[in-house]
């Protein structure tokens, strides 16, 4: 059957062309709704937001099939891994996981498992997995999710073993069918793909050409959002702020897309990943309007060296970043900003990492994912020589996580004594009795407190300021 297999090709994944791109009404056929009667299925989730929402239209396409979610995964018939192949480490876990899956096949012969995802989309793993999986039955991309239905039934029904990845630069699938994991926030994309080519970065390759979705789509999600009693939505996109530059038909920039999505009223509106060189001055003054417009922003920054910025393609200096922050907290003093920063990338000396440094003190960060450089076969970054050795790298990565961590406790420690809006999301983790939820600048907070208050925003004291958490009591409970 292998002349059946689309495999993906990273030469045509890299190409942008001028054509429109499509939009595609998802209808479900009904003739896969009992495909999967009686069956049971787990997602498992690696990644970022995207992915989160990608498994979350998963879900909904399998429950529309008839599937049921398993209890466990040792009695699950479907196994879906939805992955992530930003970096090595996240690829490792993945094959791990995919040799365990074996022993689970051998216990039940039917069992089906599917790999999806970014890590398909990249012809090394497509080509890793015919060599040395044979126990994998589907591996899909991220073009193709809608397609899951007709891939589940050529293997449950034909038999057959599907490797279908498309690396054309993908349309865009509305009115999917999606089960939501979180009952008071939700995902929604507003645009897929990147068309920024850091030159570090596998996204562009495996999420294809930036397309943003249409505006009235999004705003119609979210009204429908805020009718069903969802309290915060979270806005998608690799780089939100180019959101409608791809399209100037749909007349609608990023500045534009939140002013008219404020007028709904969801309590909550935040977004990611806000690329800086997009930053406009008119989406700060959208921004510090307020209300629902949420004061946080993730900002990576990725370096603070000048010579590595320009080797990454990032399109911004460490000044013109310094500025924009300045800008930011002049507009927005209340804000919280957080980033992500790469060390070890090729070349990166002392003294840029030292720049970093200095960056992370100046911008007053609450917060940041720090990275080693992961090599990416298929990027311009992998042919750079990389002489840094690894423990340089480790011991730049545990540096820059004291500072960090530092800008973390300082981010909480503003908070105490402030009475607090929380958006109470449940009990917390490590403490059943404690409830606990985020604040409009994504600080954690735990506080004791009734069961009637999950899914409500309550104002909370805050008496105690943690590295990770804020600790206080309601002042005023509402029923
Ligand atoms: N190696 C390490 N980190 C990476 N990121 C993206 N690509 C790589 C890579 N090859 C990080 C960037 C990005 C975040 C989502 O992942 O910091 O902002
Ligand atoms: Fe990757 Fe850069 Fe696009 Fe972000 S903006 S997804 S880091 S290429």
């Amino acid at each position: 059957m292998s002349e059946n297999y689309i495999k993906p090709e990273i030469k045509v994944a890299r190409k942008r062309s001028n054509r429109p791109v499509r939009n595609i009404h998802f209808a479900f056929d009904e003739k896969y709704a009992k495909l999967g009667q009686g069956l049971t299925y787990i997602i498992e989730t690696h990644g970022c937001q995207a992915n989160e929402a990608d498994s979350e239209q998963m879900v909904g396409l399998l429950r529309a099939m008839g599937f049921e979610e398993a209890r466990a995964i040792d009695e699950a018939d479907l196994i879906i891994i939805n992955t992530c192949a930003v970096r090595e480490t996240a690829e490792s876990k993945v094959y791990g996981e995919i040799g365990r899956l074996k022993k689970y096949k051998r216990l039940n012969p039917n069992l089906v498992i599917a790999i999806g995802g970014c890590m398909p989309q990249e012809e090394v793993t497509v080509e890793r997995i015919l060599a040395k999986h044979r126990h994998v039955d589907i591996v899909f991309g991220t073009h193709n999710l809608y397609r899951l239905p007709e891939l589940l039934h050529r293997v449950i029904v034909d038999k057959q073993r599907v490797i279908e990845v498309f690396s054309e630069e993908g349309e865009i699938v509305e009115n999917l069918p999606t089960i939501r994991k979180n009952r008071y926030k939700a995902w929604v994309n507003i645009m897929f793909g990147c068309d920024e080519f850091c030159t570090y970065c596998i996204v562009p390759y495996t999420r294809g050409k930036e397309r943003s979705r249409h505006p009235d789509a999004i705003v119609e999600e979210v009204s429908k959002l805020a009718a069903q009693g969802y309290m915060e939505v979270t806005l998608l996109g690799q780089n939100v702020n180019s959101y409608g530059l791809d399209d100037p038909e749909l007349g609608c920039d990023f500045p534009e897309l939140l002013t008219r999505l404020k007028k709904i009223p969801i309590p909550r509106i935040r977004f990611t990943t806000s690329h800086p060189k997009d930053f406009s001055d008119r989406l700060i003054d959208v921004l510090a309007t307020g209300g629902n417009l949420m004061p946080y922003i993730h900002l990576p920054v990725q370096s603070g060296s000048d010579s590595i910025l320009k080797a990454m393609n990032r399109k911004y200096s460490k000044a013109q970043y310094l500025e924009l922050v300045k800008r930011i907290k002049t507009k927005i003093p209340e804000v919280s900003l957080t980033t992500d920063i790469i060390v070890g990338f090729p070349g990166e000396t002392e003294a840029d990492f030292e720049a970093t440094m200095d960056l992370v003190e100046k911008s007053g960060f609450e917060g940041a994912y720090t990275f080693i450089y992961s090599k990416r076969e298929g990027t311009p970054a992998a042919k750079f020589p990389d002489d840094v050795p690894h423990e340089v790298k480790k011991n730049r990565l545990d540096r820059l996580n004291s500072l960090v961590n530092q800008g973390y406790a300082l981010g909480n420690k503003r908070f105490l004594d402030n009475v607090v809006d929380v958006l109470v999301e449940g009990y917390s983790k490590t403490d059943k009795l404690i409830l606990s939820g985020y604040t409009p600048n994504n600080k954690l907070v735990n506080f004791p407190g009734p069961e009637s208050l999950i899914g409500k925003i309550v104002p909370v004291k805050i008496l105690q300021a943690k590295t990770w958490s804020l600790g206080g009591e309601v002042i005023h409970e509402q029923n």
